[in-house]
Parts: C-alpha cells; structure tokens; sequence
C-alpha cells in the first residue's frame, strides 16, 4: 500500500522550499522517513488551485495537508484538482469543514463545550438585531459571552470584539459584534457565533482574579517567571492531537507552548470518534472551579498550529504509517 506523503506550503519567496514556518516540520518528517511535497497557498486563497498544486507529483496517491487555514470552499477546490491528478487528500472537503467550523463539530460536543449560537452570513455582514436576540435567547439571555465567527476569534481584541460581559444588554452584545464583524472584514468566515464564557484556569492568575483578556502581555519579573513569560490572564489550554479517534500528541497549546499539561481525555475520544474525521485537534481548558475539563475548540488537525520545537516526531509517523 503506498505511504501517505503530506503537502505543505511552499516558501513564496522560493517556491521549491517549504515555508520557513513548517521547515522545522517537514525537516521532522524526513527524519522519520516520510516525504513532502509544495503547494502555492497564495495561488489556493486566490481560486487558482489546479496552478497551486502543480509541483505535487502526478498519481501520488495519499496525502496529508499541514499548512496555512483555508477557507473550507478553498480546501474541496485543493482537494478536487488533486484529485484530478491522481493525489487523494485523506482529509475530504466535507470532512474538513466539519471540523474546522464550529458548527459542524458542536452538536458532538454539545455539553462538552460551552453553549454557542450562531447566525450565518454571506460576507463581513453585521446581524440585525432580531437576529441578535435570537441567538442570545438560545443561550439564556444573560451572563457573559464571547463573539467568534466560525473558525476564529478576535482574542487580541478582547475587550473590543471578543469578550461581551453581559448578554442581557443587547446594545453591548451589538457593539463588541459590530467591532468584530468590521474587523474580520472580507476574512469572516461562516457567521457570527456567541458562546457562553465559562471561567477557565489561567495562567498566572487567581480563579477568582478578574476577568482579562486571554492574551494579556505578561507582567515582566512576576515571582512566577514562566507564567510570567506565558502571559497573564490566557486560559491554560492543553492541544490533544487526534489521529483515527486516538491520542497520537497531548501537548501544550501554541500560545503557551512551554507549559505542562495534563488535561482528562475520560470522555473525549468516544466525542472525536463520533465525529468521524480521521485527524483533529481538540484544545482543552480546566474550569477554575476544578469541576474539570472542557473542549474549548475543536480543528482540523492538517491547519492546527504546532508550538515549534516540540516533539512531533510520534504525530508525524503516525500520519505517515495512516
Ligand atoms: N466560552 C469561553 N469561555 C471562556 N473563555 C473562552 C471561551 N471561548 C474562548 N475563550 C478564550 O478565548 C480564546 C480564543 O477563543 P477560541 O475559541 O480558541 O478562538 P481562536 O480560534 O481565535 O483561538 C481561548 O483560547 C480562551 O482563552
Ligand atoms: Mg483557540
């Protein structure tokens, strides 16, 4: 049976070299005997996917995909003019979407994640606001909430046009919406999405410590320096690696990547396995009140980023031997 061989973006500025973001990656993968090959993600963003894709070999046979987000329409054209020439993404274009957007992965993780509603748009379109209450009706009209859209949040912006403090004040919610939508711009993807805040661990914070942004710049020479250098007020997430419903890497979450965790994985594979993609990410926060994890988001796990340096070495045999 021919060896998967997985595809990643190749430097624009030198189109026969990977990307220097995945070179360490691809490095890894030819050291556990695996082979890559270069797409032109610039070439996929702009709809020319069958000129994207000519530097991967006719009749390739299984591929992987780590590289750069696409949108999920961008990901079936890459994977149709792969197709076309022999290459088959072992990742199908519906498969992708499911769990890349939140809402093909949340009816599986209901009640492991918190509580979303969500409004599709067409485009960088601000809901009205009917539509607005409706989505927050479904979540209990009241307590705090983040604004996402359906694969990302503006979490640099929390305050902005991230964090809403209270549901219950509809004039808020359509303001930190607004801010999102306009900042999102033409990038928007899928709609707008509300989900009720939960109160995670942080790092460097007290459970009770006041509500910061999860991407606070750390106070310099705190007493505990790596959570210092971590950053304050960013919920701890642990990235489970999944890979046919099993944990193939349990590691930090790049935003953090120097922390140790340790997340309960008790109920979580029987949830990945009912989601039926074969490679995804599951980011995981402990509530502050100890009563146990949550599944802050699922991915798909070709375009979830890997914290540099880390031993993925396991991850990639796994993918190579799938
Ligand atoms: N429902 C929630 N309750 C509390 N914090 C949240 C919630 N959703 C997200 N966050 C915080 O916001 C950050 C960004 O949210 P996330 O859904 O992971 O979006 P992104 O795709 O931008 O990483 C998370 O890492 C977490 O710290
Ligand atoms: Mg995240």
């Amino acid at each position: 049976m021919p060896v998967p061989a997985i595809i990643f973006p190749a430097d624009p500025l030198n189109p026969r070299r990977p990307d220097p973001h995945f070179a360490w990656e691809a490095r890894m993968l030819r050291e556990s005997g695996g082979d890559h090959h270069l797409v032109d993600h610039d070439g996929l963003l702009a709809g020319r996917a069958e000129e994207a894709v000519r530097r991967v070999p006719r009749d390739s046979g299984p591929l992987w995909y780590r590289g750069w987000m696409l949108p999920s329409a961008r990901y079936a054209d890459f994977a149709a003019a792969l197709a076309a020439r022999g290459g088959n993404l072992l990742t199908s274009a519906h498969g992708y979407a499911t769990a890349h957007e939140l809402p093909g992965w949340y009816d599986v993780f209901e009640g492991a994640t918190p509580a979303s509603a969500w409004i599709p748009s067409d485009g960088p379109v601000v809901p009205g606001p009917a539509e607005l209450a409706q989505a927050v009706a479904r979540l209990g009209g009241q307590g705090p909430a983040i604004v996402k859209d359906y694969v990302k949040s503006r979490k640099h912006e929390w305050h902005e046009a991230c964090y809403v403090p209270e549901l219950a004040d509809l004039a808020a919610v359509g303001r930190v919406v607004e801010r999102f939508v306009e900042l999102q711009g033409e990038f928007l993807a899928g709609g707008v999405v509300l989900r009720r805040y939960e109160e995670f661990e942080r790092a460097g914070v007290p459970a009770e410590g006041p509500v910061m942004a999860p991407d606070t710049e750390p106070v310099m020479g705190g007493a505990d320096g790596a959570d210092a250098v971590d950053g304050d007020g960013r919920a701890v997430e642990a990235r489970v690696w999944w890979l046919d419903g099993r944990p193939v890497l349990v590691g930090p979450h790049p935003d953090a990547p120097r922390r140790a965790v340790e997340p309960d994985l008790t109920h979580v594979p029987a949830l990945v396995r009912r989601l039926g993609c074969r490679f995804v990410t599951t980011d995981l926060a402990s509530r502050a009140d100890g009563s146990g994890w949550r599944v802050v988001e699922v991915g798909d796990g070709q375009v979830s980023d890997l914290p540099r340096g880390i031993d993925a070495s396991g991850l990639l045999a796994a993918l190579i031997a799938a």
